[in-house]
C-alpha cells in the first residue's frame, strides 16, 4: 500500500495570466517593474517565476520549536516539489507557536498565527500555499487563517516523534510525563531513573506521539481532506514524510491550476467526517475548540451538542494513549494509519467529501487496510463503546463543559462530593504539595479563573494535580473541574473548558468550598446543589476581578476572544463580521 497517492496532472483550467500573482507581475507599468526587479534582485529571471504558479511555503520552524527542528530540511523537499511540477516555490518563516516554551499558554498566540497566515497570503502574490505545522496551535492557527484567505492550500503535518524510549519500556509524550511526575512525589523514583525518563521521553523532532491534541489535530486535518491522504500518520524522521512534503510540492501546483480552494473542501461534510474521526481516535478536548473555531471560520456552524451527539455514536477505536492502553502514533502509522481508521468506519462518513487531492475522500481511501486489529481496533471490539468526548451542562456550566470518559476512572462517572474551590493556580498548587492537607478522594477540586480571559489566554492546567497527601494513599484519580484546557495527553476525571468561565462571571465563579457538586455522565449534567436564591445573593454580591492586560497583545485578545463554546476565535476575525477584505490593490 502507498501512504498516499497523487493523482496525474489534470487538464490546465486555469491559464496563466488568470494567475494571482500576475496581478503582481504581468502589467506593464511601474509598479510591476518594481516587483519583477525586486524578484531579479534575488537571483531570479524572469523564466524562473513569470507565468509560473508562486508557491508559498508557511514555514513555522524556529529554534525553540522542538517538534519542528526538521522543517528547515523539510522545505527543501517542498520546494524539489514545486519545482518538479512547474512551479515556483517561495518559503515565508511564520509565527511558531511551540507548546512546551511559549508562556503564560500557546493558546495566547493561536489566533496572533491566524491573523499573520490570513494577511501573509492576502498581501502576497501568492497563488497557492504549503502550511507547515504540527505542534498543537499550529494546526487550527494556520488552517483557519488558510481558511478565510481561500487560495489553494495543502497542509503538511510535522508527523509524530518516535516512541519514546527508557529502560526498554515504551515512554508516551505528556501522558508519561504526568505518571512518571506522580510516582516520583511518592518518592518512588530515583534520581538516576528520572534522568533517564528526561533524555528518552522526546527523542527525535515531529510533534507529541500520543494521540494527544497534535495528532489529534493533524488527524483532523486529514480527515477534513486538506492533507494528502493519511499524511498525518507518517512519522516526521521517517524517509516517507520527505517524499509526503515533495508530493505537497507537486500537487498544490496543480491544485492552483484546478482553482481548487478551502471552500470546496472544508464543507458541512468535510468538518462532521472530521468530528467522527476525532472521537474515533480519542479526541484531545482541545480539539473541540479548536474544531468549532475553523469551522465557524468556514460558515460551518458546529456546536458543543452537535460533537456531544457525535460522541456518543462513535466508538474509540484508535488504541492509542492516552485512552487506549499500549500504543503510541509509531505504531498506528505501521496498523495502517489514519487512511486504515477512516476505512474502518467509512459508513459513518460522508465518502463524498472533496479533498486537496481533487478526489473525494472515499477515493483517497480505496484500499486502504488495518495489519493490526489490536492498534485500530474492529467496531466489534472498541477501545471504548462511545466516543472519548461528553459535553455536560447544568447549573455550573450553562453555555457548557467538556469531559473525556474514555480517560477517567469510571467510579467518577457518577459522583457527588463537596467541592474545594481555589481561585488560582497558585493557591491550589500550595494545597496539593500540602502533604498535611485534609482531603478525601470524594472531594471535588475546583479552580477558576483559568479560562480564555481570567487564565490568561486558557491555559492547559485542567488536570488538576492529585493532592500529595491522597497520592501517598495510592489514589491517582479524583474528580476536578475547572474552567482551564488540559494537555490532550492528560487523562483522569477532569471536568474542563467551563462556560461562561468564572472571571467573566459565569456560575463557577459563585462556588465555595464546601458545596456539594454532582457530575452525571449518563445524563450530561454538572451541578452545584445550592438554592437558587443563595445563588442569586452571591451573584449580587460578585465583583469583576482586575483586567489581566492594559496594553498590547494581551489587551487586544482580551477585548476580542470568543469563550470556549464559540471556538476563542476574535470576533472580529470570524465569518460574517463585516464583509470580506477582498483582494488588495497593487
Ligand atoms: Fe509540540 Fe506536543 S509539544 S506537539
Ligand atoms: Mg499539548
Amino acid at each position: 500500500m502507498r501512504i498516499h497517492e497523487v493523482p496525474a496532472l489534470s487538464p490546465t483550467r486555469k491559464s496563466p495570466d488568470t494567475l494571482r500573482s500576475a496581478r503582481w507581475f504581468a502589467p506593464d507599468d511601474l509598479r510591476s517593474f518594481g516587483h519583477r526587479s525586486r524578484m531579479m534582485q534575488l537571483g531570479y529571471s524572469e523564466a524562473d517565476f513569470m507565468g509560473k504558479p508562486l508557491i508559498g511555503i508557511l514555514n513555522t520552524w524556529s529554534e525553540l520549536n522542538s517538534c519542528h527542528a526538521h522543517f528547515r530540511e523539510r522545505a527543501q523537499d517542498v520546494k524539489r516539489g514545486v519545482l518538479a511540477a512547474g512551479g515556483f516555490p517561495v518559503e515565508l518563516p511564520s509565527l511558531s507557536v511551540d507548546e512546551s516554551f511559549t508562556k503564560p499558554t500557546s493558546m495566547l498566540y493561536r489566533n496572533m498565527l491566524a491573523m499573520e497566515t490570513e494577511e501573509q497570503i492576502r498581501a502576497h502574490p501568492l497563488d497557492g500555499v504549503v502550511l507547515m505545522g504540527g505542534c498543537d496551535k499550529t494546526t487550527p492557527g494556520l488552517v483557519m487563517g488558510a481558511i478565510t484567505a481561500n487560495v489553494p492550500m495543502i497542509y503538511l503535518p510535522a508527523g509524530p516523534m518516535l516512541r519514546g524510549n527508557y529502560a526498554g519500556q515504551k515512554l508516551g509524550s505528556g501522558s508519561d510525563a504526568w505518571k512518571y511526575w506522580d510516582e516520583r512525589r511518592a518518592g518512588n523514583i530515583s534520581e538516576a531513573e528520572w534522568q533517564g525518563l528526561q533524555g528518552g521521553i522526546a527523542r527525535s523532532a515531529g510533534v507529541c506521539m500520543t494521540m494527544g491534541t497534535a495528532s489529534t489535530m493533524t488527524a483532523i486535518a486529514d480527515a477534513m481532506g486538506l492533507t494528502l491522504p493519511g499524511a498525518s500518520s507518517v512519522p516526521a524522521v521517517d524517509s516517507g514524510h520527505q517524499r509526503m512534503a515533495a508530493d505537497c510540492g507537486r500537487r498544490i501546483v496543480d491544485m492552483v491550476w484546478e482553482d481548487l480552494t478551502p471552500d470546496r473542501i472544508v464543507t458541512g461534510a468535510a468538518v462532521r467526517n472530521a468530528a467522527i474521526v476525532a472521537m474515533a481516535t480519542g479526541c484531545s478536548t482541545n480539539a473541540v475548540v479548536h474544531l468549532i473555531a475553523m469551522a465557524r471560520r468556514a460558515g460551518v456552524d458546529l456546536t458543543l451538542d452537535d460533537l456531544d451527539a457525535l460522541g456518543r455514536e462513535t466508538p474509540l477505536i484508535a488504541n492509542v494513549r492516552p485512552a487506549g492502553k499500549d500504543y503510541l502514533m509509531e505504531d498506528f502509522f505501521y496498523a495502517g494509519g489514519l487512511r486504515a481508521l477512516m476505512a474502518q468506519i467509512s459508513e459513518r462518513l460522508d465518502l463524498t467529501a472533496m479533498t486537496v487531492t481533487g478526489r473525494t475522500m472515499g477515493e483517497n481511501l480505496e484500499g486502504a487496510r488495518v495489519f493490526n486489529d489490536d492498534v485500530i481496533r474492529p467496531l466489534s471490539n472498541p477501545v471504548y463503546k462511545e466516543g472519548s468526548l461528553a459535553v455536560l451542562r447544568g447549573n455550573l456550566c450553562p453555555d457548557g463543559a467538556v469531559i473525556k470518559p474514555a480517560a477517567c476512572d469510571p467510579a467518577y462517572h457518577v459522583h457527588e462530593g463537596p467541592a474545594l474551590v481555589f481561585d488560582s493556580y497558585a493557591e491550589m498548587k500550595s494545597f496539593v504539595d500540602d502533604e498535611k492537607a485534609e482531603v478525601s478522594p470524594d472531594h471535588v477540586m475546583v479552580l477558576r479563573n483559568a479560562g480564555p480571559l481570567g487564565g490568561p489566554g486558557f491555559p492547559e492546567w485542567g488536570m488538576l494535580p492529585i493532592p500529595k497527601a491522597l497520592i501517598r494513599q495510592g489514589h491517582r484519580d479524583m474528580l476536578r473541574i475547572s474552567d482551564a484546557r488540559m494537555s490532550g495527553t492528560s487523562y483522569g476525571a477532569c471536568v474542563l473548558h467551563v462556560a461562561p468561565e468564572a472571571y467573566v462571571g459565569g456560575p463557577l465563579a459563585l462556588l465555595k468550598t464546601g458545596d456539594i457538586v454532582r457530575l452525571d455522565l449518563p445524563n450530561r449534567r454538572l451541578d452545584m446543589l445550592v438554592p437558587e436564591d443563595e445563588l442569586k445573593a452571591r451573584a449580587a454580591a460578585w465583583r469583576a476581578p482586575e483586567p489581566r492586560f492594559e496594553r498590547g497583545w494581551g489587551w487586544m485578545f482580551s477585548k476580542h476572544v470568543t469563550q470556549a463554546d464559540k471556538g476563542c476565535d476574535f470576533d472580529f476575525l470570524e465569518r460574517g463580521f463585516g464583509k470580506p477584505a477582498g483582494e488588495p490593490d497593487i
